[in-house]
C-alpha cells in the first residue's frame, strides 16, 4: 500500500504566512504539521509516499528531503496549479499504478493514529469487496467540509463538498483510503462550481456505480489547521501531550522557574524568568524577564525580553521585547514585536519578516 500527501494548494486561507513559506511547513510543537502525517503512515507500514507539490514546492522538498531520515521512499509530483484534491489523484498515476493507496490531506492533523485504520482497511479488503473507506467526524460548522450523509442501515447514501444547507453533521476528514477504482473515477467527474475537480464528486461517482464506499467515524481529535485558530487549537492539544526535556546545554538561571511540562533545546538560555508548561522553546532562544506559557511553541533562534507569552506558535528567529502581553499569536520567521509598556494585551497573525512596534 502506497500514499498520497498533498502538500500543494494555495493557502490562502493563512495568509500572510502562506506568502513565503507552505502551510504544511507552520510548525507545531516547533515541528512542521506535513511530519505528523508522514510519521504516522510510517508507523502503519507505508515505505513509499508520493507528495504533490505546489508553488511551494521547492521548500517542501528542502525540508521533507527523500524520506531516508524516516527509512522511506518519497517521490514528488509537482501541480501547476490547484485544481483539486481529485486532480492531483488524476496527475499521481504514474506514481500509484495499480496499488491500494492511503490519501492524506497535508493540512490535516488527527489523534488517532492511522496504524489501526491501515490494518482495518487492509483486512477488509481480503474478506470483501470495498472500493473505498472515508472517515469521517461530527463537526458544529459542517458548511467548511465535504459532509457525508449515512442511512440508518450505516451505508454512506451520498457526498456533497461544503453545502449551504448540510444534510448531515457528519464532515468528512482529510484522509482516504482508495483501490484503483478512484482512478476511473477522477477521470470521469468534471470541475465544479469553483473550478476544481472535487475528490467528493469521485466518492460519489463510486457510490453511483455501485461500488462499495465504506465509512468509520473517526476517534479523538480532528484538526483542519489550514487557519489561525484551528491551527493554535492543535497546538494547545499536542503540547498537551508532551514529557519534559531540558537540553544538557541549554542554560536555565536559577533565579527562573519551570513548571509543568517544558522542552527546552541545545543552546538555549532562560533567565529571570517562569516557564509555565506545555512549553517548547527550540535551540538557539534567548528569553529574559519573561512570563512564558502555557501552551506556547517558541521555534529556533528566538529572542524573548520583558514580555509575556501564551497560547501562540513562533516560527524561528521571532524577536518580542517589551511588548506586554501576546496571546493567541501565529508569528512567522524573522517577526519583530517591540512595545513600551507591559500593560497591552495583543493578538497577532504576521507573515515572515513582519515588524510591529506597539506603542
Ligand atoms: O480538511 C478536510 C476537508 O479537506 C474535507 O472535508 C473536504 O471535503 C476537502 O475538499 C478538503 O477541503 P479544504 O477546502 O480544506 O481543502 P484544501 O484546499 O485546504 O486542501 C487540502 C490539502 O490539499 C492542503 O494540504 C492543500 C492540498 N491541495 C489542495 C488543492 C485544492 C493540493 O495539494 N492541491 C490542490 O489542488
Amino acid at each position: 500500500m502506497k500514499a498520497l500527501i498533498l502538500a500543494g494548494g494555495s493557502g490562502t486561507r493563512l495568509r500572510p504566512l502562506t506568502h513565503t513559506s507552505a502551510k504544511q511547513l507552520v510548525p507545531i510543537a516547533n515541528k512542521p504539521i506535513l511530519f505528523y502525517g508522514i510519521e504516522g503512515l510510517v508507523e502503519a507500514g507505508i515505505s513509499e509516499i508520493g507528495i504533490i507539490t505546489g508553488e511551494t514546492g521547492t521548500e517542501v522538498r528542502q525540508v521533507v528531503g527523500n524520506g531516508s531520515q524516516w527509512g522511506i521512499t518519497i517521490s514528488y509530483i509537482p501541480q501547476h496549479e490547484p485544481l483539486g484534491l481529485a486532480h492531483c489523484v488524476l496527475i499521481a498515476q504514474d506514481f500509484l499504478g495499480n496499488d491500494d493507496f492511503v490519501m492524506y490531506l497535508g493540512d490535516n492533523m488527527l489523534e488517532q493514529n492511522l496504524r489501526d485504520l491501515v490494518k482495518d482497511f487492509k483486512n477488509k479488503r481480503t474478506n470483501s469487496e470495498l472500493d473505498c473507506r472515508i472517515l469521517l467526524k461530527k463537526v458544529a460548522n459542517p458548511s467548511s467540509f465535504g459532509v457525508a450523509v449515512v442511512n440508518d442501515a450505516g451505508h454512506v447514501t451520498g457526498l456533497v463538498e461544503k453545502p449551504e444547507n448540510p444534510p448531515s453533521d457528519l464532515a468528512l476528514v482529510g484522509v482516504y483510503l482508495f483501490t484503483a477504482v478512484i482512478h476511473q473515477a477522477v477521470a470521469s467527474i468534471v470541475p465544479s462550481a469553483r473550478g476544481e475537480l472535487e475528490i467528493t464528486d469521485a466518492i460519489q461517482w463510486l457510490i453511483e456505480q455501485g461500488l462499495a464506499v465504506d465509512h468509520d467515524i473517526l476517534e479523538g481529535w480532528w484538526i483542519d489547521t489550514g487557519k489561525k485558530d484551528p491551527l493554535l487549537e492543535c497546538n494547545r492539544l499536542v503540547l498537551g501531550t508532551i514529557n519534559s526535556s531540558i537540553n544538557d546545554e541549554a542554560s536555565i538561571s536559577s533565579n527562573s522557574v519551570i513548571n509543568g511540562p517544558v522542552q527546552v533545546g541545545r543552546q538555549s538560555s532562560i533567565a529571570g524568568s517562569t516557564i509555565t508548561g506545555p512549553v517548547v522553546i527550540g535551540e538557539n532562544v534567548t528569553i529574559e524577564n519573561c512570563q512564558i506559557g502555557p501552551y506556547a511553541s517558541i521555534g529556533d533562534g528566538c529572542v524573548l525580553s520583558s514580555t509575556t507569552l501564551d497560547d501562540s506558535v513562533l516560527l524561528k528567529n521571532c524577536s518580542i521585547s517589551m511588548a506586554g502581553r501576546i496571546t493567541s499569536s501565529l508569528l512567522g520567521r524573522s517577526s519583530s514585536v517591540t512595545g513600551t509598556t507591559s500593560a497591552t494585551t495583543t493578538s497577532l497573525m504576521l507573515g515572515d519578516d513582519s515588524i510591529v512596534e506597539l506603542r
